[in-house]
């Protein structure tokens, strides 16, 4: 398989393509990917045609300088939205595009990468996320997946993660524990992670819209989970993150990108120490893409308030208008918005029981080898 390195240097939104190929160069990896061979970077096995690099018209000499292309004889071809040059150099080959339209811009690449480490802590690599992969294969009219591609989690012997994720009160906190039991993978709630953020903003009565103070509480918590509690260091606030105002004001706070930032490090490394079952709202599009199970769980806005107004004792009709109100505010956000992930089994939980729909979700996991 082929890898790319890439010296962590912190979020540069400067990053320029040329400079990053320069930096790699001179050091000890394959070549740079930024695009569909991302997923190169990210584990999994990709044949080598799909490599593709992705630039800028005034950036493109010193990168095919450097990759030692002599184009005389190889002409562009329009390729969807995009130039494109297929070259063969002889780091394998690669194709080159030039000016992808619309946001997919190299910088637009670089700012939103997500850094993903390597082996060694001390190794990253800047790469795209699965959806800017996506988006970019989409805008040059190619599938979502290089053909071939399999999933670094369906090999043998890696941690696991199911990923579980979906609204509120469609069930997923019930259905995520009894899952990670019947499998024995261990139960992961990542709601519980901002709701811990927020507490500890609320408790420093930091003000909730500064942005700098609240990028400073979430890179500073020490959450843990012991025994199905949820510690802020040594303290236990399983009761206190369900209170109401940290439920009313978690999704403004868990729509910072410095707290997502901060969490989905968190949540990856957890992933690489064991095998979880994982409820959340972008675990199968954001943090953990390459899960080798994916659910979307959901239910009616009806039935999802009717559930949390038997488990609260709240009126129905609040409910059902604070639920809406989160609902939307976490499918809007820019980041890490709610939203389906393309391979995910969605399951609709409206007049199910529990079982069973954990049957179900144990049966998939049994099907694809997981357990
Ligand atoms: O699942 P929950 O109700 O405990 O989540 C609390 C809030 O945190 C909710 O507003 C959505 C947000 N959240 C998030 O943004 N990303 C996650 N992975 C999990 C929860």
């Amino acid at each position: 398989m082929t890898r790319a390195t890439y010296k962590e240097e912190g979020r540069r939104p400067d990053l320029q393509l040329r400079d990053l190929l320069v930096d790699l160069a001179s050091s000890d990896c394959d070549f740079v990917v930024i695009g569909s061979s991302a997923l190169a970077i990210q584990g999994w096995d990709v044949a080598p045609t799909d490599l593709d690099l992705m630039t800028c018209s005034t950036e493109i000499d010193p990168i095919k300088r450097w990759l030692g292309i002599h184009e005389d004889d190889t002409p562009w071809v329009q390729d969807g939205e995009a130039s494109r040059l297929e070259c063969t150099t002889d780091r394998g080959p690669v194709d080159l595009y030039l000016e992808v339209s619309g946001d997919l811009t190299y910088d637009q690449v670089a700012r939103d990468a997500i850094a993903v480490v390597l082996g060694s802590s001390a190794l990253s690599v800047r790469v795209g996320s699965l959806d800017h992969v996506r988006d970019m294969r989409a805008a040059v009219g190619r599938d979502a997946m290089p053909a071939g591609a399999v999933a670094p989690a369906a090999k043998q012997g890696a941690p696991k993660v199911v990923a579980i994720d979906g609204p509120a009160g469609a069930g997923k906190s019930t259905v995520t524990r009894a899952v990670a039991r019947r499998i024995g993978f261990t139960y992961l709630d990542t709601g519980a992670m901002y709701r811990s953020v927020t507490l500890a903003v609320l408790e420093r009565r930091a003000d909730t819209d500064d942005a700098n103070a609240i990028a400073r509480i979430a890179s500073g918590v020490d959450i843990g989970f012991r025994d199905d509690r949820v510690f802020l260091g040594d303290r236990d606030v399983t009761g206190a993150i369900r209170a109401a105002d940290v439920t009313e004001v978690t999704p403004h706070i868990a729509a910072y990108p410095e707290v997502r930032t901060a969490m989905v490090e968190r949540q990856r490394q957890l992933f690489t120490e064991g095998s979880f079952v994982a409820e959340g709202r972008d675990t199968g599009t954001v943090v953990a893409p390459d899960a080798p199970l994916k659910i979307y769980l959901t239910a009616s806005p009806e039935e999802r308030a009717r559930r949390r107004s038997l488990e609260t004792g709240e009126p129905l009709q609040r409910v059902l208008g604070a639920l809406e109100e989160r609902d939307r505010l976490d499918s809007g956000r820019r980041l890490s918005a709610l939203k389906v992930a393309e391979d995910a089994v969605v399951l609709d939980t409206t007049g199910r029981s529990i079982e069973t729909v954990v049957d179900e979700i144990v049966g998939l996991a049994h099907e694809r080898g997981i357990v």
